[in-house]
């Protein structure tokens, strides 16, 4: 393994069809993401990157798009002040800290930007998950049960919150496993 290869970044139009690839080996698996196919065009996803509302980072790993998170702002007057997070890493790239290397600097970018509440959603399935979540100073504010049908059985769409503005950076900071551009 190259040190250094690996580099996260904010996503430029250029990686639009590398975002499209990763968000649909993700979606194949089944079992993490609502929808299974990825329903946008090359062009529509170069569409999402350029709006500066949002926050679009890369995972890169010798040119490839390993991982993309995307926080995207309510778009209107009366939810201005939130985002949702999502975010997918292709199998063989998790666990290296790219995960919570994306979402602290997102939960940065939400200071920054002053987006009082950062939301995202998450199958009850996905344990490992909203462990992560937890470390990193998301808390479950509710859930609707039974709301997916995932792998034959029923799950809760689990919904969490972070407070950006009270957030300390960092929390759950992990030693990346392999060396960072920047
Ligand atoms: C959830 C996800 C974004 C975390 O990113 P990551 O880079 O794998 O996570 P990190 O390396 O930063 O952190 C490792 C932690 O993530 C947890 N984790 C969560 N889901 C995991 C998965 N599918 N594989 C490996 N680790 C996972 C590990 O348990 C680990 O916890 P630990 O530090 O207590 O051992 C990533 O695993 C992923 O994309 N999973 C599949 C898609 C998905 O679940 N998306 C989120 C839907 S809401």
């Amino acid at each position: 393994m190259e040190p250094y290869s690996y580099e996260i970044r904010t996503a430029i139009p250029s990686d639009a069809s590398g975002i499209i690839e990763c968000m649909q080996s993700v979606m194949s698996e089944k079992i993490y993401l609502v929808s299974e196919v990825y329903l946008y065009t090359e062009r529509g996803q170069k569409e999402i990157l350029r709006n500066p509302d949002d926050l679009n980072l890369v995972t890169v790993f010798r040119r490839e798009v390993v991982g993309t998170m995307n926080i995207q702002r309510g778009i209107y007057k009366k939810n201005r002040h939130t985002a949702n997070l999502g975010i997918a890493i292709k199998k063989e790239h998790r666990g290296k800290g790219f995960g919570s290397e994306m979402i602290n600097r997102g939960i940065r970018w939400c200071r920054e930007e002053g987006i009082v509440k950062l939301n995202l959603e998450v199958f009850s399935s996905n344990e490992d998950a909203i462990r992560l979540y937890e470390k990193l100073g998301f808390k479950i504010e509710g859930s609707r049960k039974g709301q997916f049908l995932v792998d034959e059985k029923y799950v809760d769409d689990v919904m969490m919150t972070v407070y950006p503005m009270e957030h300390l950076d960092d929390v759950g900071k992990t030693n990346l496993s392999h060396g960072m551009d920047h």
